[in-house]
Order: C-alpha cells, then sequence, then structure tokens
C-alpha cells in the first residue's frame, strides 16, 4: 500500500522504514528540510539500532523523503502522524498533532480517492474523536466516515529497540473511528502474521497506550519506594526483596522442566535511580493532567511522578553521606543516556544530578559510550569534563556515580583493583556485585 508517515522523530523513521521493509510504499515527511536530505542519502537522523541498514536497504526504493506534505498525502492511501505530543505547562501540547491535521485536511480538500489518516502519536483519549476529526473536516470541507477514515494506532516501541519491536511487535492496537479505517489498516499490517489484534475505538486506543506506560512507571516507582524503606530501616537489601518478589510463580512461571521464564517484565520492579525518556515522564504527567480535568484525579500517577522525581536527591544524599561538601570534590558520572542502548537524554536523572554538582561545586567528568555529543550540547560552558572512555573517567575521581546500566560499566571493579584506587562507588542502578569494590554505596542498601 502507499503510506505517508509525517514527523520524523524516532517512531516516525522507524514506523516509515519499517513499513517500506514490509514491502509499502513509504513517503516520509518532515519540516525540517536537513533532515529530509539526510533521510534520502540514507544518513541516519537518529540512533536507532538496526535502522540505518533498513534505511540504506529501501531508501530510493520502496522509500523517499519530502518536506512536501500536500503531495505525499494526495499520492499515499494512508497518512499516520507520528510528530511529538510533549507535556508543557500543566497539560499535553497538541500543537504539532494540530497543525498536522490541518495540512492534512487541506491536502485531502484537492484528493477524491478514500484516504485514512492515522494517529500514531501518543495523544490523551479523545484527541483523535474531538480534535483531529474536525480539524480535518473543517480544512478538507469533506466529511469524516465518508470521504475519509480515521484511527488510531499506538506504538509500544522501546527506544533503542524500536526497530526489532516494530518489525516483531508483541501486539497491534487498530482504534477506528469506523469498521472501513480499521480494515484499511488491518490491510497494511496483513504483512505482519500471527500477531494478536486488538480492534476497537479511537478512545479506548488511545487509552491503551497511557494505561500500558503507566503500569510501567507505577511499578518503577513502586520498586523505588520499597528500596527507600529498605534503605531507612537498614539491614535490608532491596535487590534482594524484589529477587524474592520476581520468584513468586505469578511473576515468573515455573515450566514443567522446572525451569523458571523470567520476563523481562521484571526488570521494571527493580530499584534505581529513576525513569526518563521521551515517553513515560510526560505520558505520566499528561495523563495525570487529563484526569484532574475529567474529574477523576490521578492519585497513583501523582506518587509515581514524584517518587520518580525525587531519585536524584537520593543518589546525591548517598554521595554527601560521604563528602557533607561536594565543594571540589572529583566525581565521575557513569552514564548520560536515560537508559542503555540509546544517544537519548531527555529526562535522564544525570541531567539533575549533573546540576546539582555543579551548583554545589563538585569537579565533574562525564561519561557515556553514546551520549557524549547530547549531554556537551546540554552543558555547553558549563565546567564538565566529557571524558571518551570509561578508565580515563575513573582516574584520580574520588567518587564514582553510576547512573545508566552500561554494560561496560561492569569491568569498573575489575580496573579500580589493577589501578590499585578506591573511590566510593554509587551504585544508581544496582548493577555491581556490592563486595565488588572497596567503598559501595547502592540505591536501596
Ligand atoms: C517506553 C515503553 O517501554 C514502550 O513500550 C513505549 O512504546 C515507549 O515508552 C513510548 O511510549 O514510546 P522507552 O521510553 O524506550 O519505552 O523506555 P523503557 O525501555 O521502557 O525504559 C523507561 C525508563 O525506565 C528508563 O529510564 C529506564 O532506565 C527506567 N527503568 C526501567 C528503571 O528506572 N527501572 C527499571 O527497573 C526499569
Amino acid at each position: 500500500m502507499k503510506v505517508s508517515v509525517i514527523g520524523m522523530g524516532y517512531v516516525g523513521l522507524v514506523t516509515g522504514v519499517c513499513l517500506a521493509e514490509k514491502g509499502h510504499q513509504v513517503v516520509c515527511v518532515d519540516v525540517d528540510q536537513e533532515k529530509i536530505e539526510k533521510i534520502n542519502q540514507a544518513i541516519p537522523i537518529l540512533y536507532e539500532k538496526g535502522l540505518e541498514e533498513l534505511l540504506k536497504k529501501n531508501i530510493q526504493v520502496n522509500l523517499q523523503a519530502t518536506t512536501d506534505l500536500h503531495k505525499a498525502v494526495i499520492e499515499t492511501d494512508i497518512s499516520f502522524i507520528t510528530v511529538g505530543t510533549p507535556y508543557r505547562g500543566n497539560e499535553i501540547d497538541l500543537s504539532d498533532i494540530r497543525e498536522v491535521s490541518q495540512q492534512i485536511g487541506e491536502a485531502l480538500r484537492d484528493k477524491s480517492a478514500y484516504h485514512v489518516v492515522v494517529v500514531k502519536s501518543t495523544v490523551v483519549p479523545g484527541t483523535t474523536d474531538e480534535v483531529v476529526i474536525p480539524i480535518l473536516e473543517k480544512a478538507s470541507g469533506e466529511k469524516a466516515g465518508v470521504d475519509f477514515g480515521v484511527s488510531v494506532n499506538p506504538e509500544f516501541l522501546r527506544e533503542g529497540e524500536a526497530v526489532q519491536d516494530f518489525m516483531f511487535p508483541d501486539r497491534i492496537v487498530l482504534g477506528g473511528m469506523d469498521a472501513k479505517s480499521i480494515e484499511v489498516l488491518e490491510q497494511l499490517y496483513s504483512v505482519f502474521s500471527g500477531i494478536d489484534l486488538l480492534k476497537t475505538n479511537n478512545k479506548t486506543a488511545e487509552m491503551i497506550k497511557y494505561t500500558a506506560n503507566a503500569l510501567l512507571a507505577t511499578m518503577i516507582s513502586f520498586s523505588n519506594e520499597i528500596a527507600n524503606l529498605c534503605s531507612a530501616i537498614g539491614g535490608i537489601d532491596a535487590v534482594d526483596v524484589m529477587k524474592g518478589v520476581h520468584l513468586d510463580k505469578r511473576l515468573s512461571p515455573i515450566m514443567p522442566n522446572g525451569k523458571r521464564i523470567v520476563p523481562y517484565f521484571t526488570t521494571y520492579l527493580e530499584a534505581g535511580c529513576g525513569f526518563g525518556g521521551s515517553c513515560l515522564p510526560k505520558d505520566i504527567k499528561a495523563l495525570s493532567a487529563y484526569g484532574t480535568k475529567a474529574g477523576s484525579p490521578m492519585r497513583l500517577l501523582e506518587a509515581v511522578t514524584e517518587i520518580n522525581q525525587e531519585r536524584p536527591e537520593k543518589v546525591l544524599a548517598l554521595l554527601k553521606k560521604h563528602f557533607p561538601v561536594l565543594d571540589g570534590v572529583q566525581v565521575a558520572v557513569m552514564g548520560l543516556a536515560f537508559k542503555p542502548g540509546t544517544d537519548d537524554i531527555r529526562e535522564s536523572p544525570a541531567i539533575p544530578i549533573i546540576e546539582a554538582l555543579l551548583k554545589q561545586g563538585a569537579k565533574i567528568k562525564a561519561y557515556d559510550p553514546m551520549a557524549k555529543h547530547n549531554a556537551q550540547k546540554l552543558f555547553v560552558n558549563k565546567d564538565v569534563v566529557f571524558c571518551d572512555d570509561l578508565a580515563q573517567t575513573i582516574d584520580n575521581v574520588q567518587a564514582v556515580l553510576l547512573l545508566t546500566s552500561w554494560e561496560e560499566f561492569k569491568r569498573i571493579p575489575e580496573l579500580l583493583h589493577s589501578r590499585d584506587q578506591s573511590p566510593l562507588i554509587i551504585d544508581g542502578r544496582r548493577m555491581l556485585p556490592k563486595d565488588s569494590v572497596t567503598r559501595y554505596e547502592g540505591i536501596g542498601l
């Protein structure tokens, strides 16, 4: 089928590239000319594992990129909206959704064939029916459900694993204003066989997306609240507590051969320095704000955000236990990305931690295997030394803060032993065995 994808963030680009790989004819659209030129030259505009190869393979074959939204809509059967929906002020910011809906509507005015508009961006329930459809109808002069269809097809793509998650989905949720809109999407996704397909209305599809992310965030904050209590009591390690909880056969089922299935899900039930990224923090805040507006305040989710926002302070408190005055203290910040496998630093706990360290006069060295360039842009002209390797970063520091669980950080104990160095290690992700270094502090210990 012929598809246009509007908005070239990681969701849009991965959607476009993967649909092309699956045999559809795809046009990627963005207002940013530079992004479009790069995509057309098969230069990846962001890092996603496996994306570059698929982009190179499909570009100018099944895939093109353009800034001409009008033409892209006219020449395709389906348009995906994949623009950003940030949280601003005290609610979701729908400006880009409105703008793109307006432009799609104007293009539909010049098109007679039936077209389906699909909202893939994460939007609060009701947005598609109450905001997108009226804009499309007004701008096109046409009737939704007659001249064009409107669907919601949320994405469940983890950053860093987005290509894999798109190519091998665990579920496909197809919302639609009517059966015809859903049918068109079903046809598009028929190239993915054997996947659980859930057909529903637009509002429910929108709610599924938020509920899925809210559950993940709640599990993380729940684990962190338990970790807070463990630290406060003393003599309890939250890691052992959560291990004991994970052994519940409802969380990690025992197979007939006696072996356990350890679901990936349990990785959200671990103590740490908090969740970040471009999705979880903003989605939880947007849903909470939406709940209040709808007369059903989300008290649990408000606490989830509050607990998460306190995580950086917990890391700093561990540091201050040993260095009550941070002025002049040499600190290595290990990990800037919000999670391993990505160069994304948005809402990373490393940001408030570096800001606090700077304020208190600590001497900071920072290292991340992928996110250095992004962090440098954020802390430009700030007194942070960005290092190129692990060994250099921990050289002559008094404390090491582990904030992202990059696999290579597991080498730290070995490196320190070989150099006879014993800085204080503060394990914000509980990724090192606690007896592997001389001076260890960890979240939830
Ligand atoms: C998340 C969801 O996992 C995806 O299903 C969803 O599609 C996506 O948001 C989205 O809405 O687009 P992502 O933001 O890539 O994906 O993040 P995750 O891999 O889920 O990790 C979220 C955060 O939780 C990271 O900061 C991670 O470090 C943190 N985390 C994870 C913890 O703090 N503790 C844990 O035990 C596990």
